[in-house]
This record gives C-alpha cells, structure tokens and sequence, in this order.
C-alpha cells in the first residue's frame, strides 16, 4: 500500500465509525461543504488537552451555552470563566482561553484565523492546537501529533525510539499520511482510531483498518509502543486549607494569584505547598484540625492537604480572602483538590 491507500482506508473508516461529538461536523455533512463552528472547535481542542472527550463534553456543552460566540466569551467576567472551569484542571488553559477570545475580537474582528502561523501566535495555541483548528475548522492541510498520532505512527512503522526523543520522525510519519483532500476528516480520523482501536492497553488490531499495514502488527510489537523514557518520580508536597464559615453562613474564600498553581481560581486561603507547611491561618480563630486529609495530584507533584475548620463571630476581620455570602457560593465553582477539602469539612461544620 501507498501512503495515499492507507490514508483512504482511514477516512473510509472514519465515514463509517466517526464517534458523534457535539463541536464535529460529520463526515457526509462536511463532504456537503459543511464546516464547524471555529469557535466550537478551538473551546473543544483546548479542553481536550490532557482530558478525555468524555470529561469534556459537558464543559463543552456548559460553555456553549453560557457563551455563544467568541464575543460573548471575551466579554465574559474572568471569574466566571474560571468558576465554569472548575474541575477540568490545568487552570491556565482558562485563563489563556479568555486571553485569546479577546485577542480575537479585538485584533481579528471576533474571527478565528484560518492559518496555521496565525493561530500559533495565539495565547494558549501551541503546535497542536494550531494544526487541530487549521485543519479542522478550516480544512487546511495541517498534521496533527497529539498521543493518540503518536501511537498509531510508532505502531505503524513499529518505531522503537522512546517519547519524547521520537516526537520529530513521528511528526515526519504522519506528514506523510496527511492529505490534500479531506485533511479535517483525516486528523479527526486517526485521533479517532487510536481512541477506540490502537488503544493503549489492548488494541483491537483483528478490526483496524490499516491492520495490514502495521509494522508493529506484523512484528508483535504493538501493545509495547510507543516506549517512553521512564518518568522522574513525583515528589510530595503539604499544605494546610482553612476552612472557615461565619456565624451568618457565609465562607472565607480567596481567589488564587494569577501566576502559580490554580492560578485564577477561587478557594480556600490555604498555608505555602512544600516539605513542612508553616502554619499560617487567614484569621484567628480556634481552628480545628479534621482527621482527614485531601489528595490530589498535580502534573508535578502530589499533594496532601490538612484541612483545618472554624466558625467564628460575625466580626471576624480575616488577613486574607473575603466572605461570600451562602447563597453565592457553590462548591462546583472550586477545583477539584479544594473540592476534596470542602467535601471533608462540610460534615464537620456547624449547620447554620
Ligand atoms: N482528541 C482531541 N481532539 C480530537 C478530535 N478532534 N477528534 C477526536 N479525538 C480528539
């Protein structure tokens, strides 16, 4: 087979098999000359990023109809944006996203642009995302390598070259399979492939498409690919969060610097994350220790969080963070680890 024969035998799969998404046109709508919403497809690719399509499409579905259009989003307030993000991690992806939407309206006239250079120049636009938009909002003739390409091309040419030392001749791989005609179904079918068939774990090799064209296949290789250099261990970290609820009901709550973890994000005044956390409550108060702890783990490090509860008097003055009244506070607003930590406390505390 020519590369052009296997790239076909992708897209007549993808015309059977394309998995319904709520952002994708399908195939024999866009061979009708349809096209997807570029907004849709962007909010899509940049919740995708480190998250499955199943975790993402009610975000998606929240976005889109909170805020419409580039515009609505732009001029949305930041701590709403950041309250809907809640819970899908990686928080400067958010920040970034309103970053760009305002790019958008007020240097592009609230329209995406279709180049791969263009989009790249973005906030929150990398190589992957670039190449996802161009190609599939625009149909432009751009490769994508995001995991699921990666596997499929390490198992196709049965590539032993370890992640990510094998990044650049996995990109040259998949160039090679990337067509003129169809490029936006094309990138949406090899993603779809390695998500429901070159799967990590057990591939369903007897149902692929391009079975007889797979190296690894042949070889016996394909649950070992691709390898990857061993990860460095994460290391642990330990922090204290201060719980407090008022007299009236209301939470102290501090939304976080924009520059560090959970950047943007609202939650509990919490001590500095590191070896030893030095206490440092964000009031006095008689602060109670639960006997419980939140986990979470970070890209880098694991966390544990101590979790410390108070009620205190209505004239309570805090050092940092503000009461939010009861009826404005919900605890899906938070990310998840300050989600765990509400979780653990909420029982504790004194109803109001
Ligand atoms: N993963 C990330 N983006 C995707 C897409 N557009 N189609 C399928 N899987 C994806």
């Amino acid at each position: 087979m020519r590369y052009p024969d296997i790239t076909n035998a992708l897209l007549d799969w993808y015309d059977v098999h394309a998995r319904t998404m709520p952002w994708r046109v399908m195939p024999a709508d866009r061979k009708a000359g349809q096209l997807p919403d570029p907004y849709a497809v962007w909010l899509s690719e940049v919740m995708l990023q480190q998250t499955t399509v199943a975790a993402v499409r009610d975000y998606h579905r929240k976005f889109t109809s909170i805020w419409p259009t580039v515009a609505d989003l732009a001029a949305a307030d930041d701590a709403d944006v950041m309250a809907a993000w809640a819970g899908l991690g990686y928080y400067a992806r958010a920040r970034n996203l309103l970053k760009c939407a305002r790019q958008i309206v007020e240097h592009h006239n609230g329209q995406f642009p279709e180049e791969y250079d263009e989009l790249l120049s973005l906030p929150g636009i990398g190589p992957y995302t670039a190449a996802a938009i161009s190609a599939i909002a625009f149909d432009q003739p751009s490769t994508i390598l995001d995991g699921n390409v990666e596997r499929v091309m390490a198992r196709l040419y049965d590539e032993h070259t370890p992640l990510p030392t094998a990044k650049p001749v996995l990109m040259s791989y998949a160039e090679r399979h990337t067509p003129t005609t169809r490029p936006g179904d094309y990138a949406q079918a090899v993603m779809d492939l390695g998500a429901t068939i070159c799967t990590p774990k057990s591939p369903a090799c007897g149902i692929c498409p391009i079975r007889p064209e797979c190296a690894a296949q042949k070889a016996g290789t394909a649950t070992e690919l691709p390898k990857k250099l061993a990860k460095k261990p994460k290391p642990t970290r330990h922090g204290i969060a201060y719980i407090a609820r008022r007299e009236d009901g209301a939470w102290l709550l501090e939304t976080r610097p924009d520059k560090g973890l959970l950047g943007g994000m609202l939650g509990w005044p919490t001590t500095e994350w590191d070896a030893a956390p030095v206490d440092m409550p964000p009031l006095a108060a008689e602060w109670l220790e639960l006997d419980a702890e939140a986990r979470h783990t970070f890209t880098h490090f694991h966390l544990v969080l101590r979790v410390q509860t108070a009620t205190v008097p209505m004239t309570a003055t805090p050092d940092r963070g503000t009461f939010r009244p009861a009826n404005l506070f919900s605890p899906a607003d938070l990310p998840t680890v300050m989600q765990k930590a509400y979780n653990l406390a909420a029982a504790t505390l004194r109803p109001v």
